[in-house]
């Protein structure tokens, strides 16, 4: 990214009056500092670390779970499906397989998942996820909140149940789980730099019209998420926010109280693989906040520098 800055600059400056060339050298100096001065830490090692992953069971958790075993984790894979948790084992197992083969560095030790289940809106479930990780692991270093459900349809025609039960995953559930676990991550917070993930949508900056709740549900997290990053700050804990636009999963198979068959409009998707590589690289990376796609970064600039043009073009 600083290099493009500063090639931009250089082409800038071949054909820019002085008061231009001004007005870049100093924008270019102001965002390199920033660049510099948001990321002055060395990269998270992912292996040996200890997660929790909620969502385990499919699409993007999944794959996530896969990809920070593989690269040496220990992952406590969630969700409420134990068959497709147990799927998820088998396939690190065959995965690890050939990995092992190939594995020429001795000092890179191997992954594992535990596949636990349970329901993330409910209470219980998430202290014994928090007990497990207590008493197996002395602590916590990421806690990646990914599990999420969505709902389609006009609110006006919607049922008060939905709100509540988008809310209850999508909201309460991290919220409640990531106070459980805070414990087990400020004990980690000595000698690691433990790090929260919310998995968001890039609909946590923009809203669109027929996923009113989502929307709700997504905003509020990553408004949570923002002041919780600031409170932590102090204890180096970390909080990250991932904002995946479209992605081919289970997703739109299961949305709460929404009539079957019902269609979400996009343009373009990610696979779940891509979400997870970028997702495992913005923890190494310690990015606070990224949304994962062009299209999703261009809706948010869009809205936010003309707000009045998006809201009438989402509103035909
Ligand atoms: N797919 C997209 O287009 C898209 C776009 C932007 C953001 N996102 C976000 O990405 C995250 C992952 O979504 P995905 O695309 O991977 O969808 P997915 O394939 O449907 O996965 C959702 C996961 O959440 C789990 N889950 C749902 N309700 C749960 C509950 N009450 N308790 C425990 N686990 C629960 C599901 O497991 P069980 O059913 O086994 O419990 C499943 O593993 C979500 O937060 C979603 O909002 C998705």
């Amino acid at each position: 990214m600083r290099r493009w800055t500063i090639v931009a600059y250089k082409k800038q400056a071949t054909f820019g009056s002085n008061f231009f060339r001004i007005d870049w050298i100093f924008f270019v100096a102001l965002y390199n500092f920033c660049l510099l001065e948001l990321n002055p830490l060395p990269f998270r090692r992912l292996n040996e670390s200890q997660s929790l992953v909620t969502g385990a069971s499919s699409g993007i958790g999944r794959e996530i779970a896969l990809q920070l075993a593989i690269a040496g984790g220990h992952v406590l894979a969630v969700a409420r499906r134990q068959n497709r948790l147990d799927d998820l084992v088998d396939e690190f197992h065959s995965r690890r397989g050939t990995q092992s083969k190939h594995q020429s560095r001795a000092s890179h030790k191997l992954g594992s998942i535990i596949p636990m289940s349970g329901d993330l809106t409910i209470e219980r479930d998430r202290h014994r996820w928090a007990d497990w990780c207590q008493a197996n692991w002395g602590g916590l270093d990421i806690l990646i909140n990914n599990a999420g459900s969505g709902a389609i349809g006009r609110f006006d025609t919607s049922s008060p149940e939905r709100v509540r039960k988008l809310m209850e995953v999508d909201f309460f559930g991290p919220v409640e789980l990531t106070r459980a676990c805070l414990p087990l991550l400020k004990q980690r917070s000595k000698t690691n730099r433990p790090a929260i993930v919310m998995v968001g949508s890039v609909l946590a900056h923009r809203a669109v019209p027929l996923k009113s709740e989502y929307c709700a549900a997504k905003f509020a997290l990553r408004g949570w998420a923002e002041s919780l990053r600031c409170e932590l700050a102090s204890e180096r804990i970390e909080v990250l926010q991932i904002d995946p636009s479209t992605t081919r999963s289970e997703f739109f198979d299961s949305l709460i109280d929404t009539p079957a068959g019902t269609k979400s409009e996009s343009i373009g998707s990610m696979s779940p693989q891509r979400v997870a590589t970028l997702t495992i690289r913005a923890i190494e990376r310690s990015k606070r906040r990224m949304v994962l796609s062009v299209g999703g970064r261009l809706l948010v600039s869009a809205s936010r520098w003309f707000p009045g043009i998006v809201d009438r073009i989402l509103s035909r």
